[in-house]
């Protein structure tokens, strides 16, 4: 029987990061959040001082990275034994991602890696491109999307929350170009799969669309936990 994934794609601050890990975690199912493997790659090529135009050097970077997920808490990431989870997670962190994932050659290495996480009893995939590129074949393919206002509203409140000072409007202005970025590049631009269901979650609650998400599921998978 081939391994159910559920795809949850969506633009940053749509709260498909936080849907997953959620739909994941009662489902029994493992994770993947690939926009953290763009973010890791993406440092670790900074910090080599590699240049991205260097397409043989990134893929090969890309393919020996030793990653490890969970190591000391569910969010953590480490690189070589090295933790950079809050590294990845930084401004700069989520330019060099966005930054590497408009690199074919890129996208290409990443891709092996991010087949490797399908694994019994099931996946859920949250990024750009997975109901479209990655797990064309997904049980089903949930597209996230809200207002740029009101995605740079909740990660404004995110970043004081960690006693991190933020300015709206260059949030505001980041979130407009990360968009951008990604909707426009040629390979695997952030758009819905033909057979994604959107979901807009600018009016509702994230327990909301959890629940709406978990629905869904129920419907195409009969008998998994709730
Ligand atoms: O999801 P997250 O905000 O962590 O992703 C960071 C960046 O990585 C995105 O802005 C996007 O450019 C890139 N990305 C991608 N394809 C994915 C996941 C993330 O291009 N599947």
């Amino acid at each position: 029987m081939t391994v159910p994934v559920i795809a949850i794609d969506g633009p940053s601050g749509s709260g498909k990061g936080a849907v997953a890990s959620a739909v994941a975690a009662r489902l029994g199912f493992h994770l993947l959040d690939s926009g953290a493997l763009y973010r890791i790659l993406g440092v670790a090529a900074h910090r080599t001082g590699l240049d991205f135009s260097d397409s043989g050097a990134l893929s090969e970077l890309a393919a020996n990275l030793e990653i490890e997920f969970g190591r000391t808490g569910p969010d953590s990431v480490h690189l070589a034994g090295e933790d950079i989870s809050t590294e990845i997670r930084t401004d700069l962190g989520s330019r060099l991602a966005s930054e590497v994932g408009a690199i074919p050659a890129a996208r290409q290495a990443l891709h092996e890696r991010q087949l490797a996480f399908r694994q019994p009893p099931g996946l859920v995939a949250d990024g750009r491109d997975m109901g479209t590129v990655v797990f064309p074949d997904a049980l089903l393919k949930i597209f996230l999307t809200a207002s740029v206002e009101e995605r740079a509203q909740r990660r404004y409140k995110q970043l004081i929350a960690k006693g991190i000072d933020a300015i709206l409007p260059d949030l505001l202005r980041d979130l407009n170009e990360r968009d951008a970025r990604d909707s426009q590049r040629s390979v695997s631009p952030l758009k819905p799969a033909a057979d994604a269901i959107v979901l807009d979650t600018t009016e509702l609650p994230l327990p909301a669309v959890i629940e709406k998400v978990m629905d869904l599921v129920h419907e195409r998978l009969p008998g998994t936990p709730s």
